[in-house]
């Protein structure tokens, strides 16, 4: 393991049933509880912060902050958006702050850039005063925050009247097929876990959702758009190995099966995936993002 440090979020997913809308999943009496890891930096660039980066580029284009910002991005992860910030957009500043302290190690290490400064902490309560910030971005984690409103409140908090704030989440459910496979063929192998299915489990992934909730907390001029990235696996194996990683629910998931359990999800994924005559597979992957005025 790259990093001993354990920060592992925990969910317990009989609560998740509880609100869960599908009541032949709730009938199931499913318990199940799994960690999900975010914790190793290069796993979770293989994972996801190569296709992340992608769509980072195509929603910072489209905030249109210029120069001399002072900017805070929540839930930096590894830094996908905080490097391209400070490459592109020649910010005052950059506050990354991420829960896990193994990635912020990881940001730190890696983007040594004299305009960013990282920092462990909580989207849900940050330690920043009250209009800290010209700019506040987020990108893939309100999914994975207990009480997403309470991020959006704090974002709203530490930002300056008349800033700009900007937030994206993959479309679990539909346009992120990556994931979409991954989850099919494994609920079609074993049903109890549907309750694990990013699609399922975060609402917030939904059409329309992101918007009606940083409307309800007080964005002004809100707009809602998606971005489509082309997500290219050269091979079933650029595909299937970063799963192997034990990051996120579904590198968690796959590493919490036994050996034969996966090798059975890895021959379903084989079949199941467009694998063109060359071995490369083709998907896309969509995120609903909004940005809106203070
Ligand atoms: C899918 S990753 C996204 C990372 C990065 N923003 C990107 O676009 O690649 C989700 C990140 O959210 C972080 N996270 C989850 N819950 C959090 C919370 N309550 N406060 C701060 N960060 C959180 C995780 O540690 C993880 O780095």
């Amino acid at each position: 393991m790259e990093f001993q440090n354990q920060n592992k979020i925990r969910f317990f997913i009989k609560g998740m049933l509880s609100a869960c809308a599908d009541p032949g999943i709730a009938a199931a009496g499913i318990f199940h509880q799994m960690d999900t890891s975010w914790q190793s930096g290069n796993p979770y660039e293989k994972f996801m912060g190569r296709w992340s980066h992608l769509v980072a580029q195509q929603f910072l284009a489209w905030m249109a902050v210029p120069a001399n910002r002072r900017w805070l991005d929540v839930g930096c992860g590894t830094g996908t958006l905080a490097r391209v910030i400070a490459a592109d957009y020649q910010p005052d500043e950059v506050v990354a702050l991420d829960s896990s302290p193994e990635f912020i190690a990881y940001a730190r290490q890696s983007l040594p850039h004299p305009a960013l400064r990282f920092k462990v902490g909580n989207a849900e309560a940050m330690d920043l005063s009250a209009n800290a910030v010209d700019v506040v971005v987020s990108g893939l984690v309100l999914n994975f925050v207990p009480q997403p409103d309470a991020a959006v409140s704090e974002m709203l908090r530490v930002t300056k009247p008349g800033g700009k704030l900007g937030i994206f989440v993959w479309d679990y459910a539909d346009g992120m097929e990556m994931l979409r496979y991954f989850w099919d063929a494994a609920v079609a192998l074993n049903y109890d876990a549907i309750t694990l299915d990013e699609g399922v489990k975060f609402p917030l992934c939904k059409k329309g959702r992101l918007g009606s909730l940083v409307r309800k907390a007080g964005l002004n001029q809100v707009e809602d758009v998606s971005f489509e990235v082309a997500t290219a696996f050269q091979s079933f194996d650029d595909y299937w190995q970063p799963f192997l990683g034990n990051v996120g629910p579904a590198g968690s998931y796959t590493m919490s099966l036994d050996n034969k359990d996966r090798k059975q999800l890895e021959a379903r994924l084989r079949e199941s995936l467009p694998i063109d005559e060359t071995g490369a597979i083709s998907l896309s992957a969509r995120a609903w993002a909004v940005k809106g005025l203070v």
